[in-house]
């Protein structure tokens, strides 16, 4: 049965051309440069794009933006074109050690804005204001688009979300990759309380974070590490500049990775920079089976996470930047 869903899928694979052979280390990240790519990465659902993608349309920021009519329901922004899952229907981190709560109430507009796909439940294709004459549904709706992997044919248009139960016919436990449940991984679902606190206020009487205004650059990530943190992973730790305001920066400061004084989900990813600079991570996406014809392996496959700071969590940097641990 396997086999026959295998050479199937072979015959149905579209032609993709091969992409470019990567060599990116963080120099090829310098400061000023846009923190680009969403096109070339997971987050373009559009027909062109080269992972999930939709039959309804070529464009890529309508699964997230919209020039008009944007669902501005509990703060949502910026000019939001999805519908979300109610604030009061996750499950907050509840309190930190430090002393901190963060109730259901509190749960933010950025945060809602990615859980609106990584929720498992909102379909990927929940918009308000459908592509040209596609008409308005205020809070948004399913538009019935169907969506194909990077090889074979559209699945069915129920096969439209994370959690979906079509999914696992092929990822998952019992299907083609038992490697691989995408279903788990990109789910970050409906229980915040298992994840690193968001729409958590940064106070800096707590968990050891720097003021607010340190300037990001000037952290020292290697001095208490041996001699060669400073050229692992091409100086990767070494140097710490992230994406901000949707520019590689120098010059941020922790602020600019807090909405509102808190820490949400776009404070440690930045869904459009297409982050290649990871070394460390990329060797984790391997050529599954020959299946991988969006890419061959390793960087080419690989959007860093969507990380913003250039050089991804290498060292805990990500985590070393807020906590001074
Ligand atoms: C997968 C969802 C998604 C897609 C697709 C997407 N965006 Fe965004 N965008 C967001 C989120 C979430 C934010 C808020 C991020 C933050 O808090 O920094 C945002 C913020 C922005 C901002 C303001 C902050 C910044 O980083 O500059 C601009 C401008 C923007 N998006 C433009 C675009 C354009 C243009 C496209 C299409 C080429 C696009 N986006 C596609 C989710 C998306
Ligand atoms: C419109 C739906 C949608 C929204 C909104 C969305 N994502 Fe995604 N996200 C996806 C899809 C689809 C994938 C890719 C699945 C794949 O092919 O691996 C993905 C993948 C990812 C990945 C994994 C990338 C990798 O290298 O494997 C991360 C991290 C991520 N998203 C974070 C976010 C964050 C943070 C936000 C909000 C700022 C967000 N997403 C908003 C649909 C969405
Ligand atoms: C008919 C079989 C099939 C079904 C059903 C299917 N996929 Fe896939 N999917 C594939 C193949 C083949 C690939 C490419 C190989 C790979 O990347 O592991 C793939 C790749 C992916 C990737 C990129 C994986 C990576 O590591 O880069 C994501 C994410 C994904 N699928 C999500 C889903 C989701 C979500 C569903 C349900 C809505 C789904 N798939 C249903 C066959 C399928
Ligand atoms: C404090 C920083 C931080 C915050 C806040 C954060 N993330 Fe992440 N996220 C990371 C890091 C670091 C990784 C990479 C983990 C790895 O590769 O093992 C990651 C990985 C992911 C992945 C891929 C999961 C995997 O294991 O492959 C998704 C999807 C994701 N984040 C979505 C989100 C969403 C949605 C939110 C908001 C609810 C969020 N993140 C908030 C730091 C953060
Ligand atoms: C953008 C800044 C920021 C980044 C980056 C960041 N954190 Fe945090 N972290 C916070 C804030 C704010 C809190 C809440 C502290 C409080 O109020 O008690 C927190 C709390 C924590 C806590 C304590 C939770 C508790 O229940 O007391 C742990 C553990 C933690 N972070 C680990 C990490 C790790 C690991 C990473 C890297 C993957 C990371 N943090 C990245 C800002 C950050």
């Amino acid at each position: 049965m396997k086999r026959i869903l295998f050479s199937l899928l072979a015959v149905s694979a579209i032609a993709v051309t091969a992409g470019p052979s990567y060599a990116v280390s963080v120099n090829d990240y310098p400061a000023g440069q846009a923190a680009s790519g969403i096109a070339g990465s997971r987050h373009n659902m559009g027909s062109l794009g080269s992972v999930v993608s939709a039959n309804g349309t070529t464009e890529i920021c309508v699964f997230c933006h919209t020039p008009h009519h944007t669902n501005t329901a509990n703060g949502l922004k910026p000019m939001w074109n999805r519908g979300t899952s109610a604030p009061t229907s996750f499950t907050a981190y509840g309190n930190t050690i430090g002393g901190t709560t963060i109730n259901n109430t509190d749960i933010g507009s950025t945060t809602l804005a990615c859980l609106s796909c990584h929720d498992g439940v909102t379909t990927f294709d929940n918009l308000v204001n459908a592509p040209g004459k596609g008409g308005v549904v205020s809070g948004g709706s399913d538009l019935g688009w169907r969506f194909r992997m990077p090889v074979g044919s559209y699945l069915t248009a129920a096969a439209d979300h994370f959690s979906a139960s079509q999914c696992t016919a092929c990822h998952g436990t019992g299907g083609l990759y038992t490697d691989n449940d995408l279903t788990s991984r990109l789910v970050i679902g409906m229980d915040l309380s298992n994840d690193h606190p968001v729409s958590v206020a940064y106070n800096t009487n707590r968990a050891g974070l720097r003021a607010t205004n340190t300037t990001i650059n000037s952290i020292d990530l290697t001095s208490e590490m041996a001699s060669s943190a400073a050229t692992a992973f091409t100086g990767n730790l070494a140097q710490n500049r992230w994406a901000v305001k949707g520019f590689i920066s120098s010059t941020a400061t922790i602020s600019d990775l807090l909405r509102d004084g808190k820490v949400e989900c776009s404070s440690c990813h930045d869904p459009h920079f297409r982050n290649l600079s990871w070394d460390e991570a990329e060797p984790t996406w391997g050529d599954e089976g020959g299946f991988l014809t969006y890419c061959t392996a390793g960087e080419g496959c690989a959007d860093g996470q969507f990380l913003r700071r250039v050089g991804g969590n290498t060292g805990s940097g990500v985590c070393r930047t807020c906590h001074e641990k």
